[in-house]
């Protein structure tokens, strides 16, 4: 079976020019809205986040970013990635679980997300986790192309952020 290394970067930190472009060109192959270089390279530059990488052999396999600092407790999902050759054997739910675990450590309880309409396994995903629908914005990421936003640990006692 083959091992998997998952690596925690969190807070105010830099990331390497290197492991800035693979996840550049991680997201540029395989994520429905990838963002630019200049966007990676700048991660961690005036944002507070949470990223995780799995790797095999030294290759950088998936990862998950969140934003940390919206609010006192809230953390917004920005990404989410498996290679296709690694999919559907719970590596997204693993990298999943242990950043809700470090987040919940770090005093995130609550957390939302945005997903294509369109993307029924990353939903699965979320379902799976514990995320429910809380919204649909309309042409979100384009002309028919609207989002669901999913929220877990959200209650209306503690819906006071704006
Ligand atoms: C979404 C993504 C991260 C899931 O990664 P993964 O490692 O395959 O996920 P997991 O194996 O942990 O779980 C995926 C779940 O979706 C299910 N699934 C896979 N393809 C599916 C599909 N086309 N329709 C419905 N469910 C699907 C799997 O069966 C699994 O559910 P199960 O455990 O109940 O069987 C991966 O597909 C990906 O990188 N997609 C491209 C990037 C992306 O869209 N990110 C999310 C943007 S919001």
């Amino acid at each position: 079976m083959t091992d998997f290394k998952i690596t925690v970067i969190e807070g105010h930190h830099t990331l390497s020019s290197e492991m800035a472009f693979v996840l550049f060109e991680l997201d540029r192959l395989f994520f429905p809205t990838p963002w630019g270089l200049e966007s990676w390279e700048l991660l961690f530059h005036e944002h507070d986040r949470y990223l995780i990488t799995l790797s095999t052999d030294n290759i950088v396999v998936g990862f998950c970013l969140f934003d940390k600092a919206i609010g006192d407790s809230f953390s917004h999902l920005l990404k989410i990635l498996v290679h296709p050759d690694y999919r559907s054997i719970g590596l997204a739910f693993k990298l999943l679980s242990k950043a809700e675990e470090d987040l919940r450590v770090l005093g995130c309880s609550e957390f939302f997300l945005e997903v294509e309409e369109s993307n029924y396994a990353a939903q699965k995903l979320y379902q799976n986790i514990g995320f429910q629908i809380i919204h649909r914005k309309k042409d979100f990421y384009g002309l028919n192309r609207s989002a669901l936003i999913m929220t877990k640990g959200i209650t209306p006692t503690n819906k006071s952020h704006s």
